[in-house]
């Protein structure tokens, strides 16, 4: 039986979806086979979060290194998006869940971007759970677009290095207005980060299991959140001051 603690909950969970591959080569189907049932893993998983209350779920959709991959499997993991996001709407819509997407959005497909567009606005005043799809996304390809805009307002005028602060980046990364990430979870027993969200993850909690993404369900889900209540999270602190400060932060 799984034991959660609705106050020490994760407020922000964030995923590195991964082994849709390796699943499908352990039943000899082709990758494609293996990413559908991955979708099903996130419509389990997204609708776990909610259930649970949690405000922001971050998932790894699709990396700006993906492109990479042969046309076809680019081709079915496009597809599979748009009919995610098609077939999801209704219900994000019902359970006030808000569509958004971070990452290099405008290399997509157009097709597939109308599709995300067209649902990040009619979810756009849901307030109970935030599902952020990064898509083409790169935690080297934000700070590099982050750097770019900053220096742009610096030739401008409107800032100089003085003026250059932790607040000011955040506010330039493609997830600008979310709080980082306090739980990553990775699938498929890789211990890497893969250029996902470097910035953000400064302080978040990591949870890897061999579970390949197709198996991750409910189940592995709450397991995954139990072991982030156990852990001891102190920012830099000494186990002492967190022990003491019994959640106010007086450090
Ligand atoms: C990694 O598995 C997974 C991806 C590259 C894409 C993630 C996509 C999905 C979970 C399906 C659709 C997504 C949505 C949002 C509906 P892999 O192919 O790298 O696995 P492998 O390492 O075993 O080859």
């Amino acid at each position: 039986m799984v034991n959660l603690v609705p106050e020490k909950l994760p407020k922000h969970v964030a995923i590195i979806m991964d082994g849709n591959g390796r699943w499908a080569k352990q039943r000899a189907m082709n990758r494609i086979r293996g990413h559908q049932e991955g979708a099903e893993s996130v419509r389990e998983v997204v609708r776990t979060t909610r259930e649970l209350g949690i405000p922001w779920l971050t998932l790894y959709a699709f990396s700006e290194e993906n492109w990479r991959r042969p046309r076809y499997e680019v081709n079915a993991l496009m597809k599979l998006l748009k009919r995610f996001v098609r077939a999801e709407l209704e219900e994000m819509l019902q359970n006030g869940i808000r569509l958004q997407s971070i990452g290099r959005v405008h290399k997509l497909p157009q097709d597939v971007q109308k599709v995300l567009q067209e649902a990040e606005k009619k979810t756009a005043s849901n307030r109970d759970t935030v599902l952020t799809l990064a898509l083409s996304y790169g935690g080297r390809q934000e700070m590099t677009d982050a750097i770019t805009a900053i220096v742009r307002s610096a030739e401008k005028g409107e800032v100089t290095s003085g003026s250059i602060t932790e607040e000011l980046i955040e506010k330039s990364l493609y997830t600008r207005g979310m709080p980082d990430p306090d739980l990553l979870i990775r699938t498929s027993g890789e211990c890497r980060v893969s250029n996902f969200l470097l910035w953000q993850l400064a302080y978040t909690e990591i949870y890897l299991t061999p579970t390949l993404w197709p198996d991750f369900r409910k189940e592995e889900y709450l397991k995954a959140l139990e072991e982030y209540q156990r852990r001891e999270r102190r920012f830099g602190a000494t186990g002492e001051q967190v022990a003491g400060a019994k959640g106010r932060w007086e450090l």
